[in-house]
């Protein structure tokens, strides 16, 4: 990237600016204050277990929601988008974890699905198969065949196509509902190295997961949910990745965990006795200050 654009995006407003959000389901309160910005070429992860409101977060600025407290703008302006297809005109593409394919169409109609390419009343499938392997290979993706079901290729390869397609379609915020989930060791880490081309191309990712080990390399901030609220919202240079497993695992929950096994005795007690040295150890690496609910 230029430092020229450096400085566009410096001075340019977020490409996503939430501000003290919250969402409650009737008496539910699924989030509450959250605030959270991408602008263009930055990732910013968004970490927290089982029922954080991860996907409550996902659903507010992909559209499908609208925030019942604080504000949500887009390039500086608010908005509020009655649909995800309002907010995908707006250049915010949200990419599922079940990814909704055909599994048994090719991997060229599952990328151009829903945006077909005619020429005349026909599909103009030369232009559409061409288009599909160019991009995956602008990704670094390289397919034997754009021929082959999108159902015969890895969950990791599918991701990367998802997120290909978005890129083609003119997306500027990508939405990436924990990508890595479900995959292995290298496949996630396929994924990671695809979220990085993105930011290089310049659009702005939030990339939602359980994973610290994932989302420290590729982030430039982080905001850490616990039961919807927000437990931390950093740089990249206020938070170390020990920092990071820490806050995420809790140590005091890890020390309940223990006790409990202790308490069962037999080879669960040897169990309790290490988990309870991981608490102690992430207790020593995130006891530094944290403060800030909002970055610089
Ligand atoms: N439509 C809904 N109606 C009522 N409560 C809901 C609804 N959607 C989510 N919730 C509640 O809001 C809280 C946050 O849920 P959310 O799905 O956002 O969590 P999550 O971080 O995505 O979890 P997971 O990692 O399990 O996907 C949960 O307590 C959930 O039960
Ligand atoms: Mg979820």
């Amino acid at each position: 990237m230029t430092s020229t654009l450096e400085n566009e995006n410096r001075t340019a407003a977020p490409l996503v600016r939430l501000t003290r959000a919250g969402k409650h389901y009737g008496t539910i309160i699924a989030l509450s204050d959250i605030t959270l910005e991408v602008s263009a070429g930055e990732v910013t992860c968004v970490l927290g277990d089982n029922g954080a409101g991860k996907s409550t977060l996902i659903k507010i600025i992909a559209g499908l929601h609208q925030p019942s407290e604080g504000t949500y703008e887009v390039e500086g302006t608010p908005v509020a988008f009655g649909s995800p297809r309002e907010a995908l005109e707006r250049g915010i593409a949200t990419v599922y974890q079940d990814l909704a394919v055909c599994p048994l169409m090719p991997v060229w109609r599952n990328f151009f699905l829903g945006n077909e390419k005619r020429k005349g009343l026909r599909l103009d499938i030369p232009f559409m198969r061409k288009t599909c392997k160019d991009e995956l290979l602008a990704m670094g993706i390289d397919l034997r065949d754009v021929e082959q079901p999108i159902g015969t290729l890895s969950g990791g390869e599918r991701q990367c196509v998802a997120i290909s397609r978005a890129v083609y379609f003119g997306a500027k915020v990508l939405i990436l509902d924990e990508p890595t989930a479900a995959l292995g060791v290298k496949q996630s880490g396929v994924v990671l190295k695809y979220i990085i081309q993105a930011r290089e191309r310049g659009l702005g990712v939030i990339f939602i997961t359980h994973n610290p080990h994932h989302a420290y390399p590729v982030g430039d901030r982080f905001l850490l949910l616990n039961r919807g609220r927000s437990i931390g919202y950093y740089e990249k240079d206020q938070v170390t990745r020990d920092e990071l497993t820490g806050l995420m695992a809790g140590g005091s929950e890890l020390e309940e965990l223990s006790h409990e096994l202790e308490a069962a005795g037999g080879s669960a007690a040897a169990a309790a006795a290490e988990l309870e040295e991981d608490a102690e150890e992430l207790g020593t690496a995130s006891h530094q200050p944290h403060t800030g609910n909002s970055p610089a």
